[in-house]
This record gives C-alpha cells, structure tokens and sequence, in this order.
C-alpha cells in the first residue's frame, strides 16, 4: 500500500451508503423547477375532462339533460351513469369489498358527488360545458350524525344495498350499518372490568381531517386504437395496484395497460385508491379516441376525494389502585360516509386499530368497531399512518392521560409503570400482534431527561399557583405521548388488496464499467427514495450510492410491487432491495474467486470488494468484478450481473418514540404558544438521519395542523365546511413551531438491515402529544377531555365552560 491507497474509512465514505447524511438527489430537478407530474404531461390533441357535481348531499335525480351542454363551443362529449351503463363501469369496486358509484346512478349521497364528465378542448370549455348541463335533483333528508346512522327512522342510503344482510365484512345490523368488527376476549376484559379498582370511559372522537398533498389527483389517459393498449399517467402511489384494477374492470388484457406515475407532489394516503376521475378518463379517451387529462381542484380534493379518520371511540380502561393496567375496553363508532372506499389491506375492515393497546402490557383487550354510511364523501384513508394506527394512538394516548388524571398520578409515571419491558420482545399483544423489538423505558428516559420533565411539572404547579391567585391569564400544558406503530404491511399470512399480497420488490441491474440501475415497485411522492434506496444498495454491494439510479413508477419496468403508503417502503421494498443485493454480491463473490483463484470460502468481504483472507493485497472491488461479469465469468456460469427479489415480510415492523409538547394557552383568547416540542423516534436501523428528520419534521407539522384546526366538517344539512385553505388549516412557516428531533436505535430482528420505518411515526405520536398538553393544561379545572381540533375558538370556549372566562 502507498500513501494514496484509500484508507477503509475513505472507501466506506466515499460509497455514501446507510447511515450517511447523502443529500437528496432527486432535490436537483425539483429545486430548479424540473420535476416532471402529471400535469405536465401534454399530448398532440388531449382533451380535457371535469366534473358536474351536486350540490345536495342527499338527493334523487330526476332527469339529466345534457343537450345544451353539447352544444357549448369545444365540448364533445358528456358522460352520464347511463353512458357508463353501456360499458358496465356505472360502479366501480372499492378496496374495502364495496361498490361505489362512478357517476351519480339514480341519487346522489354526499355533496359535491360526481353526477356527469364533461369533455372539452380544454378547461374552460369543459367548465363552460358544466355550467350547461340541467340536472333535476329532489331533495332528500340527510343523514349527516353517524350516531343517528343506525337509528330505526334514519334515512336509508344505499338503496342498491336494500335488504342485503350480509356485507363483505359479516353481517350488517341495520341499512346504514357496513360491518362490525371484533378482536380480543370480549369475556376476560369484561371481568377484569369487574375487578378493577379503578376505571376510567371517555368518548374520544378524532375528527374528520383530509390529507391535502400539494399536488392534487389526476391522469391523463390515452388509449390506443390500433395497438388496443391504453396508457394512463396518474398520481398513483401504487401504480402496480391501479394497472390490476383498471384491468379486471375495463377487461383490457393487463400486458396492454401500461401505468405510469411520474414525480408526485405529495400523497400522504390519498392517492392509493382508485377515483371516479380515473374510469372517467380513461372511458372517454376510448369513446373519443383522443388522449384525455383529468386535474382536480383544490376543492374538489377536499371535499371529494379520500377523508381521513372520522373515528369514534368510547375507551375504557381498567386498572389497580397502583396505576397498573388491567384491561382496555374500545369501541369505535367508523364514520365511513356514503361508500365504503377504506383503503386498508382487504381482511382489516378497521386497519390496524388493534394495534390499540400501544406500548402498554395489557393482559387482556377487547376492540369493536362498527361501520356506518353518511352522506358525506368516502374516503378512510391512511393519513400519513399505518391504516387507522393514528386512531388507536390517539386513543390509547389520550386514554392513558385520563387515567393518570383519576389515579392522581404523573401521565409519564404512570406509562413508565406499564410499558412493555425490552425483556418482554417478541411481545404479543391481548389484540393479536406481535411487537418485533422495543426498549421504550431507555426511549421515554432520554427523552424526560432531554426536556427535564421534572422541571418542568414543577413550572407548572408553580403557574397553576399563580393563575390561581390571579397573577397571569396563561395556563401551561405538557403533553406526553409514547407511540408504538405497526408498519410493514404486509406477511401475506394476512395482509392483501384484491387479493395480491402485500409483498415488495426490487431489480438491479449492474453494468459493466461499475455503476447500475434499480427498479423498485414502490413510489416515492417525496419521501426520497432515489437517494435512500441507492444508499442501501452502496453498503451492500460496495458501489458508490451516487453510481446507483433508482427507478420507481413505471408498470413495464418496475417489478411488480405493492406501492407507497402506510411507511411499508423501507420494511417491505428496503428489505427487497438489501436482499437483490445480497444475491449480486453471492454472484460476485463466485467471480471473485475464479479471477483470484481461491475458492469461494477463501474470500471476505472488505467495504467494496472481496479479498483473500489473510492475503490482504489479493482483492478485486466490485468494480473490477462489474467488468468481468461480462467477459470472464467462470466456466458454465451466465455472464451479466444482476438479480430480482421479491420480498414477503415474516412479520410487521414496530417504530416507537417518546414524544413532549410544551404549551402556554391564554384562557381568554384561546390563543396558544407552542414553547417546545421534542420528538425522540426509534425506526431501527437508520438509512439516512437527514431524510428521516425531514419525514419528522413533514410528519410533525401534519400532526400539528390536525390536532390545532385542521377539519373537514359539514353543516345539519350536509354542506362541506372546510373544503378549502381558507377554512382548512395548512400551517405555514409562521404558525409552526420548532422540531427538537433526537432518536434511539433498536433494530427489527426479522428485517435483512434492521430498518423499520419512520415516514409515519411523527404523525402517529405527535397528535396525542398536542392533544394531551391541551387538556393537560385544562386538567387542573376540573376537565378530563377536550375534543379535538384545538383551535383557539374551541380553547376559549373550554375556558368559558370550566367558568375561567367571561
Ligand atoms: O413508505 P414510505 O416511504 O412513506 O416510508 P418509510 O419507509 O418510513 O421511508 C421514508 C423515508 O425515510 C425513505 O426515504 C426511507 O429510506 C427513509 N428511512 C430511513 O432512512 N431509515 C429508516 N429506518 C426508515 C426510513
């Protein structure tokens, strides 16, 4: 060795691979403007297709005229449920096992439903077009309540369900009722409720929310007559998922469908299903023969497309006079509006809500949920979440603080006491999961010590003092919330949409002279998989990250693979990807030895290359075998160097953080300041700390919009308040508060690197942890559960009503 040969540092640095800060590269087009969406494909001749929409949220539709509508300069043509009825696609499959109307057949259920397509030369002449079409409507009672849903004069909804008493997910009890879901031993919890010294029963609602990426849903489709296949562009984080179901619908063969999703600005779990503008788009290119863009505006995204939440939950817990809990007793009330269009992996009717006892040793747990129709928009997406694991978080989070409040016990203290202990793991959980790793007392004591939780309480009895003399007009709140999440789906032993199971790939491909592409089934809407996914592979197999292109998106070169959502990229395709690794380096390793002449045994890998144990200067980097891959592989061996991997999951991974909020509220304005907010997250084996303090950072300033003002409500009579930025809260850089971010590390024992993911997990825990310092700092007037969202009217009006304002 001469003084240039790189030192094993200089080489490990210079492959940019996991754990390193490599800053993102996929940032180079999208900060000068150049990232390419679906927006800005333009094709020779496209025309472009918009919605008429109704304006009742419950009504029957009398007639449909659209000859004047046709007549509108640049307008070809309107589709109507009639049309789609010659096609079979007036309905369409949900992912939850419903069916829901493409265009409005007969009646309209939410305000704002699809009821015609208009398709124009451009924009204005659709939006001309739609001005021009009569529609009859006869207004019917709403339903809008979901706890009048299931009342015997309630209106009935879904008249194509009349009479039907069994859905896709068991027996339903009433003609609004969709399914009702159980887990856990309804018997044993009962008795332990029985037994138990202490107890405490909330309804915890967490309130409609919508997740409103940048970007909103849209396609272009093209169908071509000749070659009979038919190309659709779209905001998909689940690209694979979309080309099966276009071709199971529109019985196009799936070879001749190809699905592309471009750069996406956003999604957030509301670009996984499939929407009315999708069919519409890609039936009118086929009756026009021209291609056809569908955009939806801001609000028609709101109030159209994919809610979140909308979940009510009586929690009951049941403990021993010493704070240690006994038993949970959940259920849920599943406002799921006027389709069932969950998109949940297909046997989870409430997701993953029975992840509901959290970090918490419960020995016993019983969870129901029921679903019932409203007029309002279907959605009961996945919100940044693990499919309802926000829900369960909020629950039991905000569960476990009522309790501390009624045992008189600090919330932190009284989590220290029933966490699950690091021993405990494997854990298997009263509702049926299995916690792969944990050491949430390490996580939660940093954390108290990072803030100084002490000092803190103590601040704060000071300044309870202190409003109580009359001395200040602010009271103080800490929130403490400790997360566990499930994320990962998912083993095919049981999750599945459409019956595909919920396995990941990858493909990679190296090239002669040492660099290489990969193709992976998910798609990144922002969460930088270009650069994180290279990352993996670098460490793997010794090939710089930056000689690494990773590709996403594209139905005809990407294996096939599940998608984007519910942070199952990093434990389902990022074990894909070590594993397509691992199999290149077998191959390299074989080549290795032929050239150096030892037997295969005889080699260890060394950073970016192998080299003969012992014999420290016999080495051939990764490189060097790229180019004998080529031209001299061993006798009977195919040349080329590459591999596929297609990757089941043995088992969910479970991140988990420990997470503090510090607010002052003053009582008579409602206003709000949030002084601090610490953030402590364990996702494993960490790829690149710098992309996951930008998915805490995302994470948190979501959390935080939900929990402080962000909603989607609906008046008495059905009309949509909030569907657009100036009713629903998009926090800005003003509003948002500083992110103190910090981490523990323990490694899933069952994922190839260890990683679980993360891209959630802010979201996850940081709503109970607003939350909690909200009613915290009530707490101490006698109150032990403010709805939520915690805006500054809802602050004052809880001031007002514990009778400290005027
Ligand atoms: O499925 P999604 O990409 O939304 O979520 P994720 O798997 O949590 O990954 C989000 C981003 O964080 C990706 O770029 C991951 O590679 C990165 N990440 C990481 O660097 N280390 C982890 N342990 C988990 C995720």
């Amino acid at each position: 060795m001469n003084d240039m040969t790189p030192t094993r540092e200089q080489r490990e640095a210079r492959l940019e691979g996991m754990g390193c800060k490599r800053k993102r590269v996929e940032d180079i087009r999208f900060t000068q403007g150049k990232g390419n969406y679906v927006d800005d494909v333009k094709l020779p001749g496209m025309l472009h297709g918009d919605f008429v929409r109704s304006p009742h949220a419950h009504a029957r539709i009398k007639s449909i005229n659209t000859e004047k509508a046709l007549k509108v300069p640049g307008v070809l043509a309107v589709l109507t449920a009639e049309t789609l009825k010659t096609v079979n696609l007036a309905w369409m499959p949900t992912l939850a096992g419903d069916v829901q109307m493409v265009l409005a057949d007969g009646k309209v259920l939410f305000q704002n439903q699809e009821v015609a397509f208009v398709v124009a030369t451009d924009r204005y002449a659709a939006d001309d077009g739609i001005g021009a079409v009569e529609v009859e409507y006869e207004a019917l009672p709403p339903l809008i309540d979901p706890f009048t849903a299931m009342d015997a004069d309630a209106p009935m909804l879904r008249e194509d369900l009349a009479g039907k008493t069994e859905g896709a997910h068991g027996p339903r009890k009433h003609h609004n009722h969709i399914f009702e879901w159980t887990v856990g031993d309804r018997e044993l919890t009962d008795l332990a409720f029985d037994k138990a010294d202490v107890t405490i029963k909330e309804m915890i609602s967490y309130h409609r929310t919508h997740p409103s990426p940048l970007e909103t849903c849209q396609c272009v489709c093209s169908f071509d007559k000749i070659k009979g296949e038919l190309t659709i562009w779209g905001t998909f984080q689940a690209p694979h998922v979309i080309r099966t179901v276009v071709a199971l619908i529109s019985k196009i063969p799936e070879h001749k469908i190809h699905v592309i999703a471009p750069d996406i600005g956003g999604g957030f779990g509301n670009k996984v299903g499939a929407y009315p503008g999708y069919i519409c788009a890609a039936v009118a290119t086929i009756v026009t023969g021209k291609p056809v863009k569908w955009v939806e505006d801001r609000m028609e995204n709101l109030t159209t497309t994919s809610f979140a939440r909308d979940y009510h939950m009586t929690t009951e817990i049941a403990a021993t006079k010493e704070g240690k809990v006994t038993g949970l007793r959940v259920h849920v009330l599943a406002d799921h509006g006027a389709f069932d269009a969950c998109a949940d992996p297909s046997k989870w009717p409430a997701g993953f809500m029975n992840i509901v006892t959290g970090s918490y040793d419960f020995p016993v747990a019983h969870l129901a949920v029921d679903g019932v129709y409203t007029n309002k928009a279907p959605g009961g997406v996945a919100y940044r979440c693990s499919f309802r694991v926000t829900e369960a978080a909020y629950c039991i989070e905000r569960g476990m603080d009522i309790l501390a409040q009624k045992l008189g016990m600090d919330p932190a203290e009284l989590r220290l006491k029933n966490f699950i202990k690091a021993e405990q793991f494997p854990y298997h959980s009263a509702l049926g999961w299995e916690y792969d790793s944990g050491d949430y007392h390490t996580a939660m004591k940093k954390g108290m010590e990072t803030i100084d939780y002490a000092g803190l309480r103590r601040e704060q009895a000071e300044k309870r003092e202190a409003f109580k003399r009359g001395e200040t007009r602010e009271i103080m709140g800490v929130g403490v919330s400790f997360f566990t999440e499930i994320v990962g789906a998912g083993p095919s032993k049981n999750c599945d949409i459409l019956g595909i199971a919920m396995f990941d790939s990858c493909e990679i491909r190296l090239h002669p002279t040492g660099s290489g592409i990969a193709r992976v089934g998910t798609k990144s809407q922002g969460q930088g998989h270009e650069t994180t996914w290279a990352q993996i592979i670098a460490t793997e197999i010794g090939i710089p990250a930056d000689d690494i292109m990773v590709e996403e998106g594209n139905t005809d070169t990407a294996p096939y693979g599940l998608g984007t959502y519910g942070s199952r990229s990093t434990p389902v395709a990022g074990a894909a990807i070590a594993l397509a690794a691992r199999k290149i380096r077998a191959k390299a390793q074989m080549i290795a030895a032929y050239l150096l002449e030892v037997h295969e045994g005889d080699l260890e890998w060394d950073v970016d290359g192998f080299r003969v144990k012992g014999l420290p200067e016999k080495f051939k980097s990764m490189k060097d075998i790229c180019w004998a891959a080529y031209n001299s592989v061993p006798p009977g061996m195919e040349p080329g160097l590459e591999a596929v991997s297609y990757y089941d999951p043995p088992n969910m991974t479970y991140p988990f953080g420990a997470y503090f909020c510090v607010m002052d509220i003053d009582v008579d304005t409602g206003v709000y300041k949030i002084r601090r907010f610490y953030a402590l997250d364990d996702c494993g084996t960490r790829i690149n700390p710098m992309i996951i303090e930008g998915q805490v950072h995302g994470g948190l300033t979501e959390a935080f919009a939900i929990a402080m003002g962000q909603e989607i409500r609906y008046d008495a009579t059905g009309n949509v308040l909030g569907g657009s930025f100036m009713d629903f809260f998009i926090p800005t850089a003003v509003e948002t508060p500083h992110w103190e971010t910090d981490h523990t590390v323990t490694p899933s024992p069952h994922h190839p690197i260890g990683a679980k993911g993360v891209g959630e997990s802010p979201n996850v825990g940081g709503v109970p942890a607003f939350s909690n310092a909200v009613n915290d700092a009530f707490s101490f007037l006698g109150s032990t559960h403010i709805q939520m969202p915690h805006d500054f009217w809802r602050n004052w009006e809880a001031a007002k009503r514990l009778g400290v304002t005027g």
